[in-house]
């Protein structure tokens, strides 16, 4: 099992976003979520923030800051996933209109920059949603660079999910995920190869419910809408919930296989803008950037994300 560490969780919940932010803050993981940074991605940034509030409110988060952030992507014009999260964003599961807390004062990229630069590069960053907040946190204070303990993202794949060659978080900004892949820091990367083994299914479903306790419901409720939009739109037998494999990763790096893999991403292409081109087999010659997840165990995987549920009473 890893040791403990801060992250920052930077996202836009986001179904498998909240599935994330549950795995992180429960009582079997040894991580400190030192805030939540919202960004514009599956819905508006607004609304990513009041679901970032709601979630915390389902699982007493209330000393930990959720700070907005980037309103649109870098350059291009801001795209949203409205028919995968619904409307809200997080579509399904019966929350309050209001949260208990505000978000905090001070931009999200802010919050990254002072975290980071206090930190004894012992903070990670988990970006699960599009890479403009990190982008522009690397643009404002460069210093952060070499303070990053770890990005840890989910985006990106030899396939796309929004476009034959792109997957929505790349390529919703993909020259924020450019800044960040070219950057330095050391990126462990979740993309649509690993994350479409974590599909879940009705049955697990099912098994997470019957766990009984608020937040397993909770749980239970998003995977019900989650799955249905994932189906109706994919054709997939259920929902990859791609942004918990970061968390996972960070709780038990034995579930994946990696391979360490120069990406680089593609801002120009006609057809394929936002791919996070590979070069698997080496023939550029550069040095890999990315630790590339390639494999999960499966029944490991499960298992914690049910073990996580449980902890929660
Ligand atoms: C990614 O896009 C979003 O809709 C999900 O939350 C995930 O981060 C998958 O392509
Ligand atoms: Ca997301």
């Amino acid at each position: 099992m890893a040791n403990n560490r801060k992250i920052i969780m930077d996202c836009d919940p986001g179904h498998d976003d909240a599935l994330a932010i549950i795995l992180a803050a429960s009582e079997m993981s040894p991580l400190k979520i030192e805030a939540i940074t919202t960004v514009s991605g599956n819905v508006e940034v607004e609304k990513n923030t009041l679901n970032a509030l709601k979630v915390c409110d389902v699982l007493d988060l209330e000393h930990t800051p959720v700070a907005k952030g980037a309103d649109r992507p870098l350059i291009k014009q801001r795209e949203v996933a409205e028919e995968i999260h619904g409307e809200t964003g997080l579509d399904g599961p019966a929350l309050p209109e209001l949260p208990a807390k505000e978000p905090a004062e001070a931009h999200a990229v802010d919050v990254i920059i002072d975290k980071v630069l206090n930190s004894n590069h012992d903070v990670t960053l988990v970006a699960t949603g599009p890479l403009t907040n990190v982008a522009l946190a690397i643009k404002k204070e460069p210093g952060i660079l070499s303070k990053i303990q770890e990005i840890v993202l989910m985006g990106g794949g030899t396939f796309g999910n929004w476009t034959p060659a792109a997957e929505f978080n790349i390529y919703v900004d993909a020259e924020a995920a450019k800044i960040v892949f070219d950057s330095g820091v050391p990126i462990t990367m979740f993309g649509l190869d690993v994350t479409h083994q974590a599909i879940a299914t009705r049955e697990l479903m099912d098994r997470f419910g019957d766990i009984g306790n608020p937040v397993a419901r909770f749980a239970a409720d998003l995977l019900e809408f989650f799955l249905k939009t994932n189906e109706k739109v994919f054709g997939l037998e259920g929902g990859p919930i791609h942004d918990a494999c970061t968390i996972a990763y960070l709780i038990n790096p034995s579930l994946f296989d990696f391979e360490h893999v120069r990406i680089d991403i593609e801002t120009k292409g006609e057809f394929t803008y936002g791919m996070t081109v590979a070069d698997m087999s080496g023939v550029t010659g550069k040095q890999p950037n990315v630790k590339f997840a390639r494999f999960l165990n499966r029944d490991g995987f499960w298992e914690l994300f049910s073990d996580a549920l449980k902890s929660y009473g």
